[in-house]
């Protein structure tokens, strides 16, 4: 394993009654001007808004509205929470919601802080903000971990990039897997699988070998795996979503990247997938994962091998290594397809032209900490394998 210093401030409440429990305890310290921002509307039909409108109001607090904030959120939208949040003199942001509504909290909080616009200052300058307006998280849609750290993923319209930002990270969190009820099943899936797919790109990541993060990382895999299949069977499954939650937390609260360079280039192809299609996150990781690795795979037989028995169990009696991976992202996409998630851009029902492909290969980050750097010529193969 690399050297590593570990540092985790995000408190968490987890279980049934989370919300209440975290509102509870943190309202004291949110000060008096609360923006609370939410999604394109879940949240009022749940009955959700209206419960955290009651704990804020009861507390003495002046709310101001942040909503409609969409999935996949945009540059605009971050500017539009910004602006809002300067000129309400915001004292605390409370995002309830999914990866979406926290991603474009967490750069609102840092904008609000900043004079200069935040793409020049951070894409351009290479500098990283250090004044926030504290935030903190109420999840009612698991799978992208977003709750737990300090990245967002924002799409720039114009520019046709959905690139990452360091922005705010939250003081709190608040899992009540009971929130996540009302997510509607496909939906629910594809954030257990944005969660698997969490969980394979930082195995992948080097160092490979056994290790620690590794072991626990297998766990969580595995994890996901019998939870997802409970709920496939039973939809409303309170204990199953649970753990999902959890898992979801798990993936991306750091510990399964402590002591290895992680890779994210499935994320990399997607997120730019998405930019020029304006499609679902894990839904789209559920397509790229196989075709990504069955080009991966021959750089780095032994740690595929490894993954294939432990989390599919591959029978690797008399096989070579590159055999037993293959076997395994076979039973990957076998799994893919057995949760009712799509195996092809065409299941999706997006645009795979060659020209949007190309696009896609020429635009997305390169990352070389999973097997190999790929060049743009193989992005864009892996990318027709999609269709
Ligand atoms: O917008 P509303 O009306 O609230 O509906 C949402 C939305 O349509 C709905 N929803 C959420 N909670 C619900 C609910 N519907 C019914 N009942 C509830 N309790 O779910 C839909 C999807 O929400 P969204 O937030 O867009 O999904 P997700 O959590 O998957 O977030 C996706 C975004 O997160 C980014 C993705 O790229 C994408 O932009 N990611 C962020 C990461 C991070 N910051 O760490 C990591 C991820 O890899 C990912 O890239
Ligand atoms: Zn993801």
């Amino acid at each position: 394993m690399n050297s590593f210093t570990y540092d985790y401030p995000v408190r968490n409440y987890f279980g049934e009654g989370a919300m209440d429990q975290a509102l509870d305890a943190e309202l004291a310290r949110m000060g008096e001007t609360v923006m609370l921002a939410y999604g394109g509307g879940s949240v009022k039909r749940t009955g959700v808004y209206d419960r955290v409108v009651e704990k804020l109001t009861g507390a003495g607090k002046r709310v101001v509205d942040f909503g409609g904030i969409m999935s996949n959120p945009t540059y605009e939208k971050c500017q539009e929470g910004a602006a809002l949040a300067r000129e309400e003199q915001v004292d605390f942001i409370l995002a309830v919601g999914g990866g979406s509504v926290f991603d474009c909290c967490k750069v609102v909080s840092a904008q609000a802080m900043l004079d200069e616009d935040i793409e020049g200052y951070e894409h351009v300058q290479g500098k990283v903000p250090s004044s926030f307006i504290p935030m903190g998280c109420i999840v009612t849609l698991s799978g992208t971990g977003a709750e737990q750290n300090n990245g967002a993923v924002i799409t720039n319209e114009e520019t046709h990039v959905k690139g990452a930002f360091v922005g705010a990270l939250p003081t709190w969190a608040a899992l009540d897997p009971a929130l996540t009820l009302t997510v509607p099943h496909a939906q629910f899936m594809s954030g257990a699988f944005d969660t698997l797919s969490h969980c394979m790109e930082s195995y992948f990541g080097s160092p490979r070998g056994r290790n620690v993060t590794d072991d626990i990382n297998l766990a969580i895999q595995k994890n996901v795996i019998r939870n997802m299949r409970v709920v496939a069977e039973d939809d409303q499954s309170l204990e199953a979503r649970s753990e999902l939650v959890y898992d979801s937390a798990m993936a991306e609260n750091g510990v399964l990247k402590i002591g290895k360079a992680t890779d994210f280039q499935a994320h990399m192809i997607q997120h730019q997938y998405g930019a020029y299609t304006h499609t679902n996150h894990g839904m789209g990781l559920a397509v790229i994962h196989p075709a990504l690795y069955r080009h991966l795979a021959p750089e780095a037989p032994e740690q595929f091998a490894r993954w294939a028995s432990e989390v599919w169990g591959v029978d690797a009696a008399g096989k070579g290594d590159l055999a037993v991976a293959l076997e395994g992202i076979d039973r990957l996409q076998a799994f893919i397809g057995e949760m009712g998630l799509p195996t092809s851009f065409a299941e999706m029902g997006s645009d795979a032209s060659d020209e949007t492909l190309r696009k896609v290969a020429d635009t997305c980050v390169l990352t070389g900490g999973c097997a190999k750097k790929l060049k743009r010529d193989e992005v864009f193969q892996i990318l027709i394998e999609c269709r």
